[in-house]
Formats: structure tokens, sequence, C-alpha cells
């Protein structure tokens, strides 16, 4: 019997079988002609793509249409503040920084404060709002134009969110939520309604410009069901659908069977880690590798099913020979997994470094990206 998997925004449960998923929630995978056409338009295409981990899309050629014709778009990620940030949620924020770059195009990058309050991360709102502005150090940290990125928390744009989030809301039912979410009455009712507020930004720039403009959404598979609900509703409202571009979930450190998850911290590389912390917690993972160093060197490793060689290939390894020669020497046995772990563990420890000071300094370019209220009034009068 095949291996049951669950995936939904707040659970992620079992082996996930990425194909099974791309079928069982209807998008489309990424296949060798679109990897062209946003080769094309990029000039480049970043590893992410190249290496599958951003493997599935919806209209992501309407995306491309429109860029083509010179038309404008904008990306839309964002955040859920439950906790310090991980490896895994910075991956696909890299990526969307990557599309800026290289299409020079605007971001909204919403922070839920409001949802990590309502999912019981906090026992009160100003713990998510904090966590949240700590979170968005670590996203500005990143690099991302400030001439052309947006960063809000929902409790205080909430104004602006609310009359978009009504119209959504409307549209959407409880047993649409229950069917899409698992949601049961023992949900409170924020949980139910919440879905309506992260659709808002997939419309926002429409509603800013007063004419509709393509919204680009790189987010992790996870993330998809909202924007399932997001996209049933925008063509009753008179808006385009969102596209999605999305990432596979970084594996556990501890193995393929689970994703990365903030509350389990050996399973984990936390961006404000004690790079001496990382490295022991590295150094502890679990490898593909042979049972002994004798197995190992007889039969060789599996970098397929080796949460460490996906640290390589996901994260921390861009230089495509590099990642092969990894790949190779694992499969053969002359790589062995004690030396591949500490080697990891040296390029995790010199990018927390290099994060963390990054972090510092985002803390004088705050008021640089956080979206305000005012803006958002000086925007919809323009
Ligand atoms: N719900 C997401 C989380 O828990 C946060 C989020 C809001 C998001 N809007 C998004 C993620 C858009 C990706 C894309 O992390």
């Amino acid at each position: 019997m095949a291996k049951e998997f669950v995936v939904t925004p707040w659970e992620v449960r079992g082996e996930i079988d990425y194909n099974k998923l791309i079928e069982r929630f209807g998008t489309e995978p990424i296949d060798e002609e679109l990897l062209k056409r946003i080769e094309t338009a990029a000039g480049g295409l970043h590893p992410l793509l190249t290496r599958g981990v951003f493997y599935s899309h919806r209209d992501l050629n309407w995306i491309l249409d429109e860029y083509e014709k010179g038309n404008d778009f904008f990306l839309y990620t964002g955040r859920g503040p439950s906790s310090e940030v991980h490896v895994g949620h910075m991956l696909p924020w890299v990526f969307t920084k990557w599309l800026q770059d290289s299409l020079g195009v605007k971001l909204y990058f919403q922070i839920t404060d409001d949802e990590k309050f309502l999912f019981r991360d906090f026992q009160n709102l100003e713990e998510s709002q904090r966590v949240g502005y700590d979170n968005a150090l670590d996203i500005i940290a990143l690099g991302f134009d400030p001439s052309k990125t947006r960063i809000f928390l929902d409790s205080e744009v909430i104004r602006t969110l609310y009359p978009i989030a009504l119209r959504v809301a409307r549209r959407i039912t409880f047993s649409t939520v229950k069917a899409v979410f698992g949601f049961t009455h023992s949900n409170n009712v924020g949980e139910i309604f919440y879905t309506s507020i992260q659709a808002v930004p997939c419309f926002l720039e429409s509603v800013l410009q007063g004419e509709n403009v393509p919204c680009l959404i790189p987010c992790g598979i996870d993330q998809d069901p909202h924007f399932r609900i997001a996209r049933d509703v925008a063509p009753q409202l008179g808006y385009y659908k969102p596209a999605l571009i999305h990432n596979k979930l970084v594996p556990s450190l501890q193995g393929m069977h689970a994703k990365m998850s903030a509350s389990i911290p050996a399973s984990a590389i936390f961006v404000t880690d004690d790079p001496q912390v990382a490295r022991e917690n590295v150094m502890e993972a679990v490898t593909g590798g042979g049972a002994t160093v004798e197995e190992h060197r007889k039969y060789g490793g599996n970098p397929d099913i080796c949460p460490v060689y996906h640290y390589y290939a996901y994260f921390f390894d861009w230089d495509e020979d590099h990642l092969k020669k990894v790949n190779e020497t694992c499969r053969t046995g002359e790589r062995l997994c004690g030396d591949c772990k500490a080697e990891l563990a040296d390029r995790v420890a010199s990018f927390l470094e290099t994060h963390q000071e990054k972090r510092k300094e985002a803390r004088d370019k705050l008021q640089d990206f956080i979206l305000t209220e005012e803006e958002l009034s000086e925007l919809e009068k323009a």
C-alpha cells in the first residue's frame, strides 16, 4: 500500500510524494519548455529551478506572456511569524529575490501575525507582532530592493486589507474551507475566516492601481490550498486569478520522512542559531550513507534519500560542478558521511555568520521596507 502523507498549510505529515501532490492539488509540473521560457525572460535559470526544487506551478505561462508583452506583474509571498526563521522558510524567499532581480518586479511580502495568533502559536497578538517584526529583519537581510519591496504586518494595515477580505469572505462557504483545509466544528471562527486575509495581497496591486495587475506567488506547495480558493473567487470579484510557482519542502535534518520544523529544533537550521550550535545539529544529521564505514566504502551512499545532500542541493551549494562531485563521490563510497557533514557544517556556519551580520544592518533599514496605512492611502489616492 502506498504510504500516506498529509500536506496542508498547517500540517505536513509522512513522506511526501511530490508528483502525487501535483495530481492531488491539480497543479502543473514545470517542464523543459517552461524552463526555457523562464530562462529567456530572466536571462538565466536559478539552480532551484534546474534542480527541480521549484517544480510545480499554476498559470506561469500566462505571467510570462504578459511579461513578454511588456505588461507589469508583481510578486507576492509571505511569512507566518510563528518562530524564528529557519532555512526551510527562507528557501522561497531566496528564489523570490532572484525573480525580483532578474525581472525587475515589485514584491508584496505579507507577515501574518493575525494567522499565528488565531492558530494559537502565541497567547497574545503582541507576541506575534514582535516575532513578525523580528522575522522582517531576516527578510530584509536577504537584500531585497527597498524601492520595489513592501513588507507589511496584517494587523498594522488591516484597515486597507479588510474591505478586500470581506469581498473575498462573502464568497467562501464553510463547506469549502472544511473540504480544503479539513476544518471541523472545533476550529475557531477566526481560523475559518483567515484564508480571506491571505487572499488579499493577490488583489492588492489591482485595487491600488485601479486596474488589474497579474500576480505571481512563489511559495511552498503546502500553501497552495489557500490560493486555490483565492483563484476560485478572483473572477467573481473581477480580478485575475493569481499565478503560482511552488517549491518542495526542505527535509528535516533527522530524515526525509519529515520537513524541517520550527517545533523540533534539532530538525532545523535556524538563521539566528549560534553557528556552533548549527554545526552540531548538522553533525547529528541522518544521512543516506552505509551503516558502517566499511559498508559505505563498499556499496556507496544514496544522496536521493539523504537530508545532508538535500541541504547542499537546496541551499548551501550553488556550484553545479561541486554538487555533481558530491553526488558522484557519495554514490561510489569515496565520500564519507562524516566528511560530507563537516563540509556542510562549514558552509552552514559561514552562511550564518554573514546572514547575522546583514540582519544587524537590517534594523536600520526596517522603515524603508515596512508598508504603513499612510503610504497605502497615498498610493490609493495617486
Ligand atoms: N501562511 C503562510 C505561513 O504560515 C504565510 C503566508 C501569507 C504566505 N501569505 C503568503 C506564504 C503567501 C507564501 C505566500 O507561513
